[in-house]
């Protein structure tokens, strides 16, 4: 059996995956017709040439962008099983999704029409494809405290659909430390919490994830590699480290795919999982980020494995239900 056949045949969990960032551009041609929303590209192809970024920035200017042809529950809802289609065509048995609700709040879109249409969605993948999922309510981290404590507030009517909060936007000059009372409030919901943190942003700032946001996992995490100290932390605790390799070479996190960290974070102990992050804007779900890494810096099965056990090991599921999901 090849490689790829050997990935492609893995059970596997999905712990990092932001919904918007699924939305291919087929899909957002039909909302963008449906709901009589201009988008500023012509064709198809004009949309995927645009998306070369030199860094996080310029990504989420276009994903922001690209969000606004969501409308209704109906979008969501069709959103969310686009993305658990594809998964479920890369044996992904279990997802654990990222939404924005500012995104869609900030322009008029009510919290209840984007959770009731991924909830929809979801319960569609679970019958349909027999995957199984979770929804972590991500605070843009771009915008104040006060913002993301009012998001907090308007999901507490949804709680028991949600699992998690998690943080994301653009890193550099906002800090976890500027999150620490929300995300407190939100553990004393009972919330799982999550931080995309070391993607962009120093060291310092996956310290502040870990012991003021008191994180259950991490997002990316690269920059982790960067302070030894902290190398031993993630290892010791056994931190779940959600890495995104195609996401980090388009967004330049990374130059060269064969340079990529997994391999050290193996060798070091740390728990990383393979992910895809915007898998419509990055060029691949996430059996193309198993594939890429894999070719590109030469993973054994044993390690190809590892990753999937990662996953399940990583994802907010009881023991049994773990199980039950291989
Ligand atoms: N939002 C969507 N994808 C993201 C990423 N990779 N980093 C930060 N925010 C994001
Ligand atoms: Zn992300």
């Amino acid at each position: 059996m090849t490689m790829d056949a050997y990935i492609a045949d893995l059970p596997k969990a999905e712990l990092h995956l932001h919904i918007e960032g699924s939305l291919e551009p087929e899909l957002m041609f039909e909302l963008a017709r449906r709901n009589r929303v201009a988008i500023p590209f012509d064709t198809v192809e004009a949309v995927r040439a645009a998306y070369d970024f030199s860094n996080l920035q310029d990504f989420l200017d276009i994903y922001y962008a690209g969000a606004e042809v969501l409308r209704t529950e109906q979008d969501f809802q069709d959103l969310a099983l686009a993305y658990f289609r594809r998964a479920a065509a890369d044996r992904v048995r279990h997802a654990e999704i990222f939404f924005d609700p500012q995104t869609h709040t900030d322009r008029g879109i009510p919290f209840q029409v984007v959770i009731e249409g991924l909830t929809s969605g979801m319960a569609a993948a679970r019958t349909e494809l027999d995957v199984s999922s979770q929804l972590i309510l991500c605070f843009l981290r771009h915008l104040d405290e006060d913002a993301a404590q009012a998001t907090l507030s308007a999901a507490e009517p949804w709680l028991d659909r949600i699992a998690g909060v998690g943080l994301d936007s653009s890193e550099v000059g906002h800090p976890p430390s500027k999150f620490q009372r929300v995300f407190d409030r939100a553990g004393a919901m009972g919330l799982k919490r999550v931080a995309h943190a070391g993607e962009e942003g120093p060291p310092a700032y996956v310290w502040e994830a870990l012991d003021l946001l008191k994180i259950d996992r991490m997002d990316h995490g690269n920059r982790s590699m960067e302070d030894e100290a902290l190398i031993q932390r993630l290892a010791a605790s056994g931190m779940t480290l959600t890495v995104c390799p195609l996401s980090n070479l388009k967004l330049c996190v990374v130059d060269d795919l064969a340079k990529h960290p997994v391999p050290e974070m193996l060798r070091r102990g740390l728990h990383v999982t393979l992910n895809s992050d915007d898998p419509a804007y990055f060029g691949g779900y996430v059996n193309d980020n198993y594939r890429a890494l894999a070719a590109a810096v030469g993973l054994t099965r044993e390690q190809v494995t590892q990753l999937a056990r990662n996953s399940f090991e990583g994802a907010f599921l009881s023991p049994g239900e773990k199980i039950a999901r291989l």
